[in-house]
């Protein structure tokens, strides 16, 4: 299938997802995740295929969820756009699904980085959750998977203070599987792919299942609660200002309401 936002390779027994939106540094928008979402579910029911490389490209793998797409839009229009359901697709995606990520892997970047399964990062990768510089927070899961991944004192500290790590922070910090170089980090996921579609498929959906199970319960409480809030800051005039200010390149000035 052709995409506009995506190039899909069939490598067998693998595949690679490339989100392909370069001059917005891949931010992810409807339309962008509406096609992850019909390229997953293509994935999903072709048998040949045993696991799923999702990357961007050198510069970023993704730059967040897109800021001109919500950037005027009120709390119940974002409750009903429910522009989430498509990232649900990489959430429950049965195969493994592993991230190549250089450049930034911001806000959604990061976010749906964390959605996979495992993550190979370049040297020059960076991860943060900067939207509290926009007046609101994570909403596709950060709050919940960052504090799971990296622990309660320096999730707090990055998604308070929006400042992005690097790699090799992630790495210490348990966010990443490896850092490699910058013209290493694709091949070296696509290698760690090959051997996991090498495996005998159900008892690897079965092992990624459970893996999963490890923490899900508390896990989708934490996502709706999440959510909520989410939905709600987009009823602020930070909120507001924040994304005007990002659109009009310039400093925001919060009002605090
Ligand atoms: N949404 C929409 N457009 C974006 C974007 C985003 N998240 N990130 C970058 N872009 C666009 C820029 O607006 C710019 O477009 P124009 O050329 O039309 O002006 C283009 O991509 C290139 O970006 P910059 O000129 O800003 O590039 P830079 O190298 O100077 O800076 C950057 C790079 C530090 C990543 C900067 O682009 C940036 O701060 N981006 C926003 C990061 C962010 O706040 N992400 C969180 C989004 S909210 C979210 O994700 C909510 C959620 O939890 C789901």
């Amino acid at each position: 299938m052709e995409y506009k936002n995506l190039l899909v390779e069939l490598d067998l027994p693998i595949a690679v997802v490339r989100l392909s939106r370069p001059k917005a540094l891949n931010a992810l928008n409807s339309e962008l995740m509406g096609e992850v979402s019909q390229a997953l579910a293509e994935l999903e029911k072709n048998p040949e295929v045993g696991a799923v490389v999702l990357t961007g490209d050198e510069r970023a793998f993704a730059a967040g969820a897109d800021i001109k797409e919500m950037a005027s839009a009120g709390a119940v229009e974002m409750l009903l756009r429910n522009q989430f359901v498509a990232w649900e697709s990489v959430r429950s995606f049965p195969k493994p699904i592993i991230a190549a990520v250089s450049g930034y892997a911001l806000g959604g970047g990061c976010e749906l980085a964390m959605m996979c399964d495992m993550i190979i990062a370049s040297e020059t990768a960076q991860f943060g959750q900067p939207e509290i510089n926009l007046g609101i927070i994570p909403g596709a899961g950060g709050t919940q998977r960052l504090t799971h991944a990296v622990g309660k004192v320096r999730a707090m500290e990055m998604i308070l203070t929006g400042r992005p790590i690097k790699a090799t922070e992630a790495l210490e910090y348990g966010l990443v599987n490896r850092v490699v170089p910058v013209e290493l980090y694709l091949e070296e996921a696509k290698r760690l792919a090959r051997e996991i579609a090498g495996k005998a498929p159900v008892a690897v959906r079965l092992a990624k299942e459970s893996v999963m199970r490890a923490y899900d319960g508390s896990l989708q409480q934490g996502l709706d609660f999440e959510r909520k809030n989410f939905y709600l800051l987009f009823a602020s005039e930070d909120k507001a200002e924040g994304m005007s200010a990002f659109i009009d390149k310039r400093k925001p000035a919060w009002k605090g309401k």
